[in-house]
């Protein structure tokens, strides 16, 4: 199956989003999705009133450097900060790269994603706006990288969007090599019965370390694990596409950026996965981390397991293909952008005033990396 990292990336943006329902008070943070126009204004009138900003610009230097330096040390959490779902993210946030604090702007992340392990401008660009126009607030222009704050108060009811990126269905999904799937309750924690799978993988095919073989390996036997414990496991793009990806980013960015080996030290993995750490003197990858840049170690991962989206079609052990998969590369991104924007519209039917505004810009900014890297038509559904 060819399957490049545009595809594999622009597949984050095909989600199927819970209709959140209305929930106040709300912190700044939280999504408006689902939201009436009333309660929206009257959201608004308790925050200050930020909006869509323009995207940051990519970095000059993209070099190898020290990132774990003076000025960005590792301090362990606070209450009430948040981690979620993502090592890169939580540890970018752990040494100051992001607010401590877990909530961050959409140019925060993009800045932070370059800065600390040079992601290229492109893919932070298409991730960053794919997950803030789910799980972002649209007005004030902030996101958590995690979950629900502490200071939230009980959980609404079930499908709300309360959490950042830890919402289920959204941009987290199943079958994540150290977090459990949500249908068993925690989707965001580190898991370490999940990492010892790693360790013994690593072991037995990777010599001790994390490489691309240990990486199909891990990826194929949680997507098994899935299939045989998960009723509701859902396997669909795009969350088949970001599994695969993910796989790799340990390698692509948790390897110091001075080796040439493609083969990431458990410990040292362990770190940014546990504890939101890079190790002492720890360098950035040298060069960006770009769409075509993983399509090797991807592709590396599909043949090495050959396998199909789809889901668990309401038990175990009954998983069907996803009947909407499509095996082109450019009809795949153009298809995945237009859904995208219809599930915005699903979100967010009726938007007026300056939500209107900062989703029209927000969107725009999401098709600034769709456009450089596919020929898609945008669609503007909120004229
Ligand atoms: C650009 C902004 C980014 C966003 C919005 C983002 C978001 C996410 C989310 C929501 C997940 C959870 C998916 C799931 O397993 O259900 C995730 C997983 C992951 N992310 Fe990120 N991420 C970003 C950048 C990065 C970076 C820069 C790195 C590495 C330095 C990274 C490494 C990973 C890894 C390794 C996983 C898989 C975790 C696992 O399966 O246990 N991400 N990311």
């Amino acid at each position: 199956m060819r399957l490049s990292l545009i595809v594999v990336l622009a597949q984050a943006i095909a989600i199927h989003l819970p209709v959140a329902t209305a929930l106040s008070p709300r912190l700044p943070h939280e999504s408006l999705a689902g939201l009436t126009h009333e309660e929206v204004e009257e959201f608004a009138r308790s925050v200050d009133i930020i909006g869509a900003q323009p995207i940051p610009p990519p970095l000059t230097d993209t070099s190898a450097k020290l990132v774990n330096d003076r000025a960005h040390p590792w301090r362990p959490l606070l209450p009430g900060q948040q981690r979620g779902p993502c090592p890169g993210l939580n540890t970018l946030a752990s040494h100051g790269y992001l607010p401590r604090s877990g909530v961050a702007t959409p140019a925060q992340l993009i800045n932070a994603v370059q800065e600390g392990f040079n992601m290229g401008w492109g893919v932070a660009v298409l991730v960053t706006y794919a997950a803030f126009l789910m799980d972002g607030n649209q007005l004030t222009n902030l996101m958590s990288i995690g979950i629900k704050s502490l200071l939230t108060g009980p959980p609404p009811p079930a499908p709300a969007i309360v959490g950042g990126l830890s919402t289920h269905g959204t941009f987290e999904g199943d079958a994540s090599m150290t977090r459990g799937d949500a249908f068993f309750g925690d989707n965001h924690s580190f898991n370490e019965t999940l990492f010892q799978q790693i360790v013994d993988i690593s072991n037995k095919v990777g010599g001790g370390k994390y490489n691309l073989s240990a990486a199909a390996d891990a990826r194929f036997l949680r997507i098994q694990q899935s299939i045989a414990t998960n009723p509701t496991f859902v396997f669909s793009n795009p969350r088949f596409a970001t599994a695969y990806v993910e796989a790799i980013f340990p390698l692509a960015f948790f390897v110091d950026g001075r080796s040439t080996e493609q083969a990431l030290d458990l410990k040292v993995m362990r770190g940014f996965f546990q504890d939101s750490r890079m190790p002492r003197d720890f360098f950035r990858r040298n060069g960006t981390f770009d769409f075509g840049t993983a399509g090797e170690g991807v592709q590396f991962l599909m043949n090495a397991h050959p396998f199909f989206p789809g889901f668990n079609d309401g038990a175990v052990d009954n998983f069907v293909p996803d009947p909407d998969f499509l095996g082109n590369d450019t009809e795949i991104l153009c298809a995945l952008y237009h859904k995208f924007v219809n599930i915005t519209v699903e979100l967010y039917p009726n938007p007026r005033g300056a939500l209107r505004t900062a989703l029209n810009k927000n969107l725009d900014n999401f098709f600034v990396p769709v456009q450089a890297e596919g020929n898609c038509l945008q669609s503007h559904p909120f004229p």
